[in-house]
This record gives C-alpha cells, sequence and structure tokens, in this order.
C-alpha cells in the first residue's frame, strides 16, 4: 500500500496538526497532491497556513529554503471549513490531530467513515489514548492506526506507529513507509500506556523527583549531574520546560492506564508545584525562576595538600575502585556509604556516581562534569577533602548529595533501562526501535540499550535490586527481560 502519492486530510489545525500539514506538504512532489487541512474552529485551518507562511516566507529570506519549494508547499495545503468538501477527492490518509478525548476522535472517525472511502487510512495522532479503543465502533476498524509525531513536528525526526488489536498490519507498514518519505524515522509500537517513549521516559523525571523530595540534592546539582552524561537537559529544567502541568498530567495518565501500579506513581513534589501555579517557564517559575534558568553551581576548588595525597591512589578489587590514604572511593553499585562502611569495618568511605554512557569532555569546556558523591557520617574533613581531589585528578568536578543508593545518574540510567527493558519484553517495541525512539522523540544522547552495553545487566540488577530492598514496594522491580539476561 503505497500512500505517499496519495491526497492528504489532517484534521485539527492545532500547534500538532499544522505541523503535521507543513511536513506532508513539504515532501510531496508533482502536482495534484494535496494537503487537506480541517479544523472544527471557524478559520482556524486559514489561521494557521497564514502562520506557516510566515514560517515559511522566513526561511526563504535566511536562504534555507528556496522560494520555489515554499510556494510549492503552500499551493498544497488546502484549508477546508467542512468535512463534505473533501468526500470524493481521492483521499488516501486522514491524520487526526484533535482535542485528546476518547469519545471526540471516535465521533471524528465514525463521522469520517461516512466520506472516505473503506481503504483510506485513518491515523490518530493520540499521545495517551488506547488506538485500539478509538477503533472500537468503526466499521472498518482494521484500517485505524496511530500516528505519533513529537512536537515540533518539523524539527522532531521520530514517528511512533502505534498498532491496536484490530489495526492490520499492512495498514502500519503503510504509515511506516510514509514517514519515512516524510523525512521521518518511524519506529513500530504496540498500543499500551504512553507507547515508547512517553513510557521509557517516566525514571528520568520521576527519579529526580524521589531524590529531590528526599532532599538529596537540589535541581541544579540533579540538572548538572545527568547534564555531565550528555543529557541536553536536566530533568528540572525539562519539567520546567515542558510545563509541570503537562508533566504531571502524562504522568498521572501512564500511572492510572497500568492499573496504579506504583512503578509510576506521580510525585508530591510535582503535584505541589501544578497546584501553586509553579508550572515553569510558562509561569516565570518552577523549580527556577524565569528569565534567570539554571543557576550556576559553586565551583569546587581542590584542597592542594589532599592533591597531592590523591596521586597516591592504589586499586581496590573488593569493590572496583581505588583506597587513598585510607579513603576507599568508589563507583556505586547501589550500596551507600553507609553499608559499605559496615561492611569494610571503617567509616573512610566515599562512593561516587557512575558517568554511564558520558561523552568525552568537550574540548574547550571550562568545566569539568559534574560528578555526584556521598560520604558516611563519621568521615573526617580531610578524608573528604583527599576524596575530592582524587574525583577532580580524574577530571571531575564534585558535588555532595545525600547518601542514597544509586546516587544520581547511576540510578536514573538503571530505572531508565528497566522501563525499555520492560517494553521489549512486553512487545511494545524492539530494542533497536526503543533506542532511535529514546534519541529522536526526546533527544537522549544514547539509546537505553546502549546505556546498558557499556554498564552490565548484572551491574544494572544488582543496582535495581539494592535500591528495591532499599525501598520496598513495586517501584524498583527488576524486569524480567533483564533477569534472564544475568550472567
Ligand atoms: P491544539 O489544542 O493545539 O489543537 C487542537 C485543534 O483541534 C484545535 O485547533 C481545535 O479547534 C481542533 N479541534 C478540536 N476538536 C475538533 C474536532 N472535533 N474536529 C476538528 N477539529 C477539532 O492541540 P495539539 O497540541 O495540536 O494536540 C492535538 C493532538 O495531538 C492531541 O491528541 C494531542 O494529544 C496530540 N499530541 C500533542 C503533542 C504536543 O506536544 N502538543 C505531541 C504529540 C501528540
Amino acid at each position: 500500500m503505497d500512500l505517499s502519492s496519495k491526497s492528504v486530510l489532517v484534521v485539527g489545525a492545532g500547534i500538532m496538526g499544522a505541523g503535521i500539514a507543513q511536513v506532508a506538504a513539504q515532501s510531496m512532489q508533482g502536482a495534484g497532491q494535496q494537503v487537506f487541512l480541517h479544523d472544527a474552529r471557524e478559520g482556524a485551518a486559514v489561521e494557521a497556513k497564514a502562520k506557516l507562511a510566515t514560517t515559511l516566507q522566513g526561511l526563504v529570506a535566511k536562504g534555507k529554503l528556496t522560494a520555489q519549494a515554499c510556494e510549492g508547499a503552500l499551493a498544497r495545503i488546502v484549508p477546508v471549513s467542512s468535512l463534505d468538501a473533501v468526500a470524493g477527492s481521492g483521499l488516501g490518509l486522514v491524520v487526526e490531530a484533535i482535542v485528546e478525548k476518547l469519545e471526540v476522535k471516535r465521533a471524528l472517525f465514525q463521522e469520517l467513515e461516512s466520506r472516505v472511502s473503506p481503504d483510506c487510512v485513518l491515523a490518530t495522532n493520540t499521545s495517551s489514548i488506547s488506538v485500539t479503543a478509538i477503533a472500537n465502533g468503526l466499521k472498518h476498524p482494521e484500517r485505524l492506526v496511530g500516528m505519533h509525531f513529537f512536537n515540533p513536528v518539523p524539527l522532531m525526526k521520530l514517528v511512533e506507529v502505534v498498532s491496536g488489536l484490530h489495526t492490520e498490519p499492512v495498514v502500519a507498514q503503510a504509515i511506516f513507509e510514509l514517514s519515512q518519505v516524510w523525512g521521518k524515522v518511524p519506529v513500530h509500537a504496540k498500543s499500551t500506556p504512553g507507547f515508547i517513549v512517553n513510557r521509557i521516559a517516566r525514571p528520568y523525571y520521576a527519579e529526580t523527583l524521589a531524590l529531590l523530595q528526599e532532599q538529596s540534592g537540589t535541581p541544579e546539582l540533579l540538572d548538572a549531574c545527568l547534564k555531565a552524561v550528555g543529557f541536553r537537559m536536566g530533568p528540572c529544567e525539562l519539567m520546567d520546560l515542558i510545563g509541570h502541568d503537562t508533566n504531571f498530567a502524562v504522568t498521572n495518565s501512564v500511572y492510572e492506564a497500568n492499573f496504579y501500579d506504583k512503578r509510576y506513581m506521580p510525585s508530591l513534589v510535582q503535584r505541589e508545584r501544578v497546584e501553586g501555579g509553579l508550572l515553569g517557564r510558562k509561569s516565570g517559575r518552577g523549580f527556577y525562576r524565569y528569565p534567570e534558568g539554571v543557576p550556576a553551581l559553586p565551583v569546587v576548588v581542590a584542597d592542594p595538600m589532599a592533591a597531592s595525597a590523591a596521586a597516591r591512589a592504589v586499586a581496590d578489587d573488593r569493590h572496583g575502585g581505588v583506597v587513598v590514604q585510607g579513603v576507599h572511593i568508589f563507583p556505586t553499585d547501589g550500596r551507600t556509604a553507609r553499608e559499605w562502611a559496615l561492611e569494610l569495618g571503617t567509616p573512610a568511605v566515599v562512593v561516587h556516581d557512575r558517568l554511564v554512557g558520558a561523552p568525552p569532555a568537550a574540548a574547550g569546556s571550562s568545566r569539568a562534569p559534574a560528578v555526584a558523591f556521598a560520604t558516611t557520617q563519621g568521615l573526617s574533613p580531610e578524608q573528604r577533602a583527599v576524596a575530592v581531589a582524587h574525583l577532580m585528578s580524574q577530571g571531575l568536578e564534585p558535588h555532595e548529595v545525600a547518601d542514597t543508593p544509586g546516587l544520581v545518574v547511576a540510578r536514573t540510567m538503571a530505572m531508565l533501562i528497566n522501563e525499555a527493558a520492560d517494553a521489549v519484553h512486553q512487545g511494545v517495541c524492539t530494542v533497536d526501535g526503543a533506542d532511535a525512539a529514546m534519541k529522536l522523540g526526546v533527544n537522549y544522547p544514547a539509546g537505553p540499550f546502549e546505556w546498558l552495553r557499556a554498564w552490565s545487566v548484572d551491574g544494572v540488577v544488582a543496582l535495581l535490586d539494592r535500591l528495591d530492598a532499599h525501598y520496598r514496594g513495586e517501584r524498583y522491580r527488576v524486569s524480567p527481560w533483564l533477569r534472564a539476561r544475568l550472567a
């Protein structure tokens, strides 16, 4: 089934629908192929086209688009005030991007069925509603499929092609191939709560919110630690950008849709912000104040005496770390510094984070990557200075957090890997699909399975088991997919 030569109807001319119409119109070649754009609000489709014209003409002025390409794309977009206007126009595809309400979407598709031919593919851009549920009640539910774009549509490469129970594989494949024609990278997904990206990404926010609730570190410190391993934005600044109301709503919807599985439990820290109107950038204040944004972390200065001592590090095979001046310094395996101290019989213990998949330090970057570390209560200030100097000698900028299992990066990465493993275990996506989706849908520096290869199954499972033992409950239960792959 080739949809690339057929005309398309986009219903809903809001932020997503306008973007979808743009990518469809910009990729189409030849004469006669059209993108009809319809919105229930009178004049909205015309306004959306006018706005797009301004954007594209701006690109022409900057030399990023030819005048011919701009005119061609605009000529192909035809606003229609009624769905009747498209009846009999030989439509191959309808993409729906209207309000996120099941009953409204169902009613729209049922209405569309009376106007389009039986082989016209019906696609929904829903981000949270079951594709199976939307198809229920259609005369031809097998031709309904999810075509989930990411915002902003013209820039974000990913399309999740979501199959419900009714969806015919040829229909999903046709949308997969059309997405490629539109310059996107499609990934197949099974219709399950959050699909791929909105599900696997939950721990990126949730672990930081949990650390904040426990007063382990400040938003700026947690953000700096995750940016040190290549995330473009830390979780706090990202939640501020998305808006806490939106982010909280997505978390709630995944939580509810999973029958209140504690794994996905929303955070009191975030609810408080939503209730208080501290929604992030759009309200002027979230975790940070705007326009100021993320404040800089204080610079760490090494004690020169400790720095010379730090050079004499002795490897300690018991924990894969080193001993410097009697101080045991090692990467987290999920045990707290306190637990290690009890095991080793000394309070001279420092645990530091794992920079899983960290990119090589950017040349010319003025600051070393931030790394979290935790100490025991009995550690002396001199011993702490020795550990700080040692970490600095490794090209890192150490910052202390509370003595929590898995610290910041290791804990977050382990949970992202675990969620991705469960998604694969449940047939939601493939390993490669999960990696591509997270890199292209939310700009992760690497995919969860790429991090897993850089770390180890045994290491991730051990860390998660320790988090599970520490906190109890369902949140940190290990995916059967990971357990089956233990060495
Ligand atoms: P929006 O509010 O910007 O646009 C929705 C448009 O649909 C409005 O112009 C509205 O007048 C129109 N509309 C509402 N009911 C209609 C109906 N029955 N018939 C025709 N037009 C109707 O919303 P946005 O953000 O564009 O979202 C649209 C869909 O895309 C939703 O399902 C949303 O969940 C999904 N989505 C949104 C993303 C985002 O970041 N905003 C990302 C991915 C998916």
